[in-house]
């Protein structure tokens, strides 16, 4: 079979850039990509591509080469359904906030939703993709609501996860390492398997595109997270210890990450991993293994949850400690609020939490972060539900000039690892803050020696 259109189910973080880059690399499939949030297909119809909801480096390119062309952004779920030979689904499943598994296991209510839409709309045999991450043997769910609320028709169900990081989506859609695609053992689930495998020989060499069953790809997606994770957790914990022993850990990642077996990536000690996935994949891993009575295994995962939940705690006591023990009505400012630099996305960022443990204490906070809007940093301390809406909007003051932000400020607190963020004037800075001058580096993209010798007392991860 030939996929000459394409249906995506949710354009976030993840359905969008892929659904980008597929059809700019396919220019004979018809790509829509449906979205129950009216504003969010709207923002992606924005006639100027740069203020297309998520920012990514080169996507708004992309963006404006494809759409109209071959690559359509709508809110007419059921027809982009009806037409699609292929439907990927890529709605968010966030950690469940109520019932059985709450905090823990994945809420696949808006997977459910999908398949139940899907298998109303459908009138002719059709191959659903799961794109969003999914607890493993989600595909058996799916399978099952397909074939027992639909018109009769055949429904084939495949696993392809994506494995884009946020910041740098574009690059690993273009080059990725593997692409991932597991499908049924059967004749009909081969055939599928490769009409997606087609698709993504368009600009992946055939080598890279790695075909497995269903279960082996959905856990292999939760694997591949919870090892990443792991590393970061790994050599958070050995940041601790350095800063103990007069060992430093970037020195430390520096001599163990040029052994081939352990590598160089994933070992950059850091305030803590922030982001949709790792916490929340993780969390599920541990209900997964937990409910099939692995309680070691569970054990062993949420370790990593609990360093990475101890590092963020560290580093906003370590903020008020230096600060002789009170920081109550100080002005504290956060260079970067997103969870991790190139990108707009603040889930499970650092910040949100080191900034609610000082606002806890009665800290002011000011922060610049070049890319995030001020409503979603409210929001995100909304969230927690600490204080009310009010509280949080007195207590937190948002700057669109990073200079104008530090101004006045007792101490600086880098949480995202912004570029630019090393390319100001350091002094000017310096000059404009109540002295001592405090900087706390979350992301040791600084330059200590330079900062202690303008004044700075600087305190880094890890040394
Ligand atoms: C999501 C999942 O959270 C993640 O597990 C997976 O790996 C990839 O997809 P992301 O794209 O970052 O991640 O989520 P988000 O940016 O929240 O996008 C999901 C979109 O789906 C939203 O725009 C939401 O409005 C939409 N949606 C959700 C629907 O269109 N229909 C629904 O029923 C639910
Ligand atoms: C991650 C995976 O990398 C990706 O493959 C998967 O599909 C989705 O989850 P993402 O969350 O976009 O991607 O970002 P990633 O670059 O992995 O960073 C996650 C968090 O870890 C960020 O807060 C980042 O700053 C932090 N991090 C990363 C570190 O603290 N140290 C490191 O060495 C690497």
């Amino acid at each position: 079979m030939e996929i000459t259109k394409i249906c995506c189910i949710g354009a976030g973080y993840v359905g969008g850039p892929t659904m980008a880059v597929i059809a700019q690399k396919c220019p004979n499939i018809k790509v829509t990509v449906v979205d129950l949030n009216e504003q969010r297909i709207k923002d992606w119809n924005d006639p100027n591509t740069d203020n297309i909801p998520i920012y990514e480096p080169g996507l708004s390119e992309i963006v404006a080469e494809a759409r109209g062309r071959n690559l359509f952004f709508s809110t007419e779920v059921e027809k982009a359904i009806d037409e699609a030979q292929v439907i990927f689904i890529s709605v968010n499943t966030p950690t469940k906030t109520y019932g059985k598994g709450k905090g823990m296991a994945a809420d696949l209510k808006y997977i459910e939703l999908c398949a139940r839409q899907i298998a109303k709309v459908a009138k002719q045999n059709k191959i659903v993709v799961e794109k969003s991450t999914l607890p493993v043997r989600t595909a058996e769910a799916i399978k099952s609501i397909l074939d027992n609320t639909g018109n009769g028709v055949q429904f084939q169900i495949l696993s392809n996860p994506e494995f884009l990081a946020e910041g740098t989506a574009v690059t690993d859609l273009l080059n990725p390492d593997r692409i991932l695609i597991g499908g049924d053992t059967t004749t009909e689930g081969q055939e599928a398997i490769n009409a997606l495998v087609n698709v993504y020989a368009n600009w992946v060499e055939k080598d890279k595109i790695l075909t497995t069953n269903v279960w082996s790809s959905e856990l292999s997606k939760l694997t591949a997270n919870a090892f990443l994770a792991q590393r970061i957790s790994s050599i958070n914990a050995m940041s601790e210890l350095c800063e103990k022993t007069g060992a430093d850990v970037s020195e430390v990642a520096k001599a163990i990450g040029m052994d081939s077996r352990i590598g160089a990536k994933f070992l950059k000690a850091s305030v803590g991993f922030g982001g949709s996935c790792f916490q929340k994949d993780i969390l599920n891993l541990v209900y997964i293994a937990k409910s099939y009575g692995l309680n070691e295994v569970a054990d062993y995962w949420e370790q990593v949850i609990i360093m990475n939940d101890h590092q963020k705690r560290r580093f906003s006591n370590k903020i008020v400690q230096t600060l002789y023990n009170t920081v109550a009505d100080k002005k504290i400012t956060f260079l970067g609020w997103a969870f991790k630099k190139d990108t707009n996305d603040t889930r499970e960022s650092a910040a949100i939490y080191v900034a609610d443990d000082l606002i806890n204490e009665q800290a002011k906070i000011s922060v610049y972060d070049p890319k995030v809007q001020r409503h979603k940093m409210l929001s995100d301390l909304d969230y927690l539900e600490t204080r009310t809406k009010e509280e949080n909007s007195n207590a937190l003051t948002i700057f669109e000039n990073p200079y104008e932000s530090c101004k006045g400020a007792h101490a600086i607190a880098v949480l995202t690892e912004w570029d630019e963020f090393i390319t100001y004037d350091w002094q000017k800075i310096y000059d404009s803050m109540r002295k001592p001058a405090f900087l706390f580096d979350g992301r040791n993209i600084l330059n200590a020696k330079e900062l202690e010798k303008i004044g700075f007392i600087y305190k880094g991860i890890g040394s």
